[in-house]
């Protein structure tokens, strides 16, 4: 055992060390608590006596790829300790080279104890959050082919949206409500599942009984989203429906209080909702409809400033507009 490595089974964090084939040649009195595996019984095993099936390859293979090239690498891990009970860490490695030999030096520090049991990393969380309510959103819209473009353009101006009006009113949000929000606009129409083909993709204009049972799509989406509420119960989506909720309810709300189906005025319509609300219309306006013809970007552009304040949130259009600047200033002159 290499004396200058010694100083690191000091440490109050669980301490590993092991040697170039990752066998273990030390490990401290915290690893031993931890873990539950006695030095004695250990020592010469392969540090992955510990490992259990729920880490990612890919956490895996990034830790080869660093410790390969000579770097140190942090990551989490989830490990089996002796009695079989999982142990979620966060893991440092660092390669030392002494002597023409390589030693790895890993330092654990155990993670609080966690609600769900199983820790996932955040990306992934992202990840399946995004892709259940995506497939939510399109199983409720299955009746339109063209709805799943729609709802991905709503998506991706709402992320363009989000991240330029925050970055503009220096609002300073939460990535966790950025993220919320960018999810779950792509649920604003579900209630839509619940208003009659005939109706919905009438070409011309809809009578005022037709128009008033379009107009409680935001309610039956709601009424849709409970109902899916109570079946997710789980935390993982806790703030992702609340934001839906706002956006399914309130996207048809308008500045000036002459919306639905509330009537929500300013400030009062959430946020989210205002957001998704231009975006919505920006892109309703330059697809095709089967009532109506695609109007040209500039068209719709002009729409939505002469509705600035009528129907939508004065600084949101701003913003809508500074990202068609931007995206104008980048094209070759
Ligand atoms: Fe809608
Ligand atoms: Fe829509």
């Amino acid at each position: 055992m290499i004396d200058t490595l010694r100083i690191f089974l000091t440490l109050a964090d669980a301490v590993i060390i092991t040697d170039s084939n990752h066998r273990i040649m030390e490990v401290n009195e915290t690893y031993q608590t931890i873990t539950g595996y006695k030095r004695e019984t250990i020592l010469g095993s392969k540090a992955s006596i510990v490992k259990s099936k729920l880490t990612s390859k890919a956490t895996y293979r990034s830790m080869y790829e660093a410790l390969n090239r000579g770097s140190s690498w942090s990551g989490i891990f989830i490990n089996k300790k002796a009695s079989g009970c999982l142990w979620h860490s966060s893991i440092s490695i660092t390669p030392y080279e002494i002597g023409g030999n390589v030693y790895y030096v890993g330092i654990f520090r155990e993670l609080e104890h966690l609600a769900e049991g199983v820790y996932v990393a955040e990306e992934r969380r992202n990840n399946i959050q995004g892709v259940l309510l995506k497939v939510l959103a399109i199983s409720c819209e299955i009746r339109d082919p063209a709805i799943e473009e729609h709802l991905l353009r709503v998506q991706q101006y709402t992320e363009q949206l989000v991240t330029v009006h925050n970055k503009r009113m220096g609002l300073n949000l939460k990535e966790d409500y950025k993220q919320s929000i960018i999810h779950s606009s792509i649920m604003h129409d579900i209630g839509k599942s619940g208003v009659p083909e005939g109706i919905l993709y009438k070409p011309g204009p809809l009578t005022g009984y037709e128009r008033l049972i379009v107009e409680m799509h935001p309610l039956i989406g709601v009424d849709i989203l409970s109902k899916i509420n109570i079946e997710l119960t789980d935390s993982f989506f806790k703030d992702e429906l609340s934001v839906a909720r706002q956006i399914i309810l309130s996207h048809h709300e308008r500045w000036d209080g002459t919306g639905y189906p509330h009537r929500l005025k300013g400030t009062d319509i959430p946020l989210e909702a205002r957001i998704v609300s231009v975006v919505d219309v920006y892109d309703a306006l330059t697809s095709r409809r089967p009532y109506k013809e695609i109007w040209s970007k500039d068209k719709a552009l002009a729409y939505l400033k002469e509705n600035k304040g009528t129907a939508f949130d004065p600084d949101i259009i701003d913003s809508f507009v500074r990202i068609e600047e931007m995206q104008t200033d980048r094209l070759p002159s």
